[in-house]
């Protein structure tokens, strides 16, 4: 694969940077969608505390990490301490909570890895998903939202790069390719590396923010805020942004060895957290570690298969933004 490494862009790369963030903008959700969200989270809230006054909701995902485009189903999580019953009782009986109100297609799966309840607002047409007690993503959520606000180009990246995703196939676990938060994660990594840097690494920042959830210590720096000017001596704008990820994915990567830490700020070996071989359905494909949850990794889901698609739509994506006329028609034709 040497062969076709670069490291220099095309010359006209800035005249596509305004066409780019046409297509951020088009992605980003109008206020009324947020304000209906909210409304949805309002009902479900008064109906869970009359059953369980001492339950909570949380929204997690991309209706709260920023990185949600127009049209997404919410996520929420029911934080709620009862010893009692497991995950699946507690599934059923919110869904029979639920069920008494005006909403549509209320189901408990009860049976899934992570059980759910399902349902859908019949006013708005908003889809949602509620776990039961699934902190550690909440927690993520929020890691996920306050790199956002360091600096714009972050969140201009990873819309791109999921719609990318989305058009062609490659945001479905289920076969074997990327959630939208390993995308997340991987373009947070990348503007970490970016030479200077556009974001830093909260983790390895002092400390203002700390909570604990099932034994992981969650902690970083979140007065994001004061970070604003992080990236002020960085000025590559959104295209070549797309073009340097998928560059860098597609040629520059080292599949063999390199796990990518957003938690480091860096990337670290394989054989230091022993992702060397497959260990039952974990193949280590390709390697993401979670920021908190750092035995996880978000690549396990990549078999042999999915990771030859993978590599293959990176080098297309790479190709495409080294030399198609039109890159940003080219890069999200379905495939
Ligand atoms: N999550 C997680 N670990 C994973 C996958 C997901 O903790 N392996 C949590 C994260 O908090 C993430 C949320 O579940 O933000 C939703 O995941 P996902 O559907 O991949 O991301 P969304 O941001 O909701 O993306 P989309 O817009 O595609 O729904
Ligand atoms: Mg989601």
């Amino acid at each position: 694969r040497m062969y076709k490494s670069r490291t220099i862009c095309r010359s006209d790369i800035d005249s596509f940077e305004a066409p780019f963030l046409a297509i951020y903008e088009s992605l980003i959700p109008p206020e009324e969608e947020k304000a209906q969200q909210k409304q949805l989270l309002t009902l479900l809230e008064k109906l869970v505390s009359k059953e369980w006054p001492n339950a909570r909701l949380y929204l997690y995902g991309s209706c709260a990490n920023s990185f949600g485009v127009s049209k997404s189903d919410i996520d929420v999580c029911l934080a709620i301490e009862e010893t009692d019953m497991d995950k699946s009782d507690i599934v059923l009986k919110l869904a029979n909570i639920l069920q008494s109100d005006n909403l549509q297609n209320v189901q408990a799966l009860t049976r899934a890895r992570v059980p759910i309840v399902k349902l859908k607002d019949p006013v708005t047409g908003i889809s949602c998903d509620i776990c039961i007690n699934n902190l550690l993503a909440v927690v993520n959520t929020k890691l996920l939202r306050d790199y956002a606000q360091i600096d714009s180009r972050l969140r201009q990246l990873a819309f791109i790069i999921k719609h990318w995703a989305k058009s062609r196939g490659v945001n479905e676990t289920y076969q074997g390719t990327l959630s939208s938060y390993a995308y997340v994660l991987m373009c947070i990594h990348f503007l970490q590396h970016r030479r200077p840097a556009i974001l830093p690494c909260l983790q390895e920042m002092e400390t203002t923010y700390s909570v604990t959830v099932e034994d992981i210590e969650c902690s970083y720096f979140d007065q994001v805020e004061k970070l604003r000017d992080f990236g002020y001596y960085n000025k590559e704008n959104i295209a070549q942004l797309v073009w340097g990820f998928f560059s860098y994915w597609a040629y520059r990567h080292d599949y063999a060895n390199a796990v990518i830490s957003v938690r480091t700020g860096s990337i670290i070996s394989k054989q230091e957290k022993d992702w060397t071989r497959r260990i039952g359905n974990d193949r280590h494909l390709i390697c993401i570690e979670d920021p908190f949850e750092t035995r996880h990794d978000l690549g396990r889901v990549v078999d042999k298969y999915s990771i030859k698609v993978l590599r293959e739509e990176f080098e297309r994506a790479a190709e495409i933004m080294q030399y198609d006329p039109n890159p940003c028609v080219k890069l999200f034709e379905p495939y």
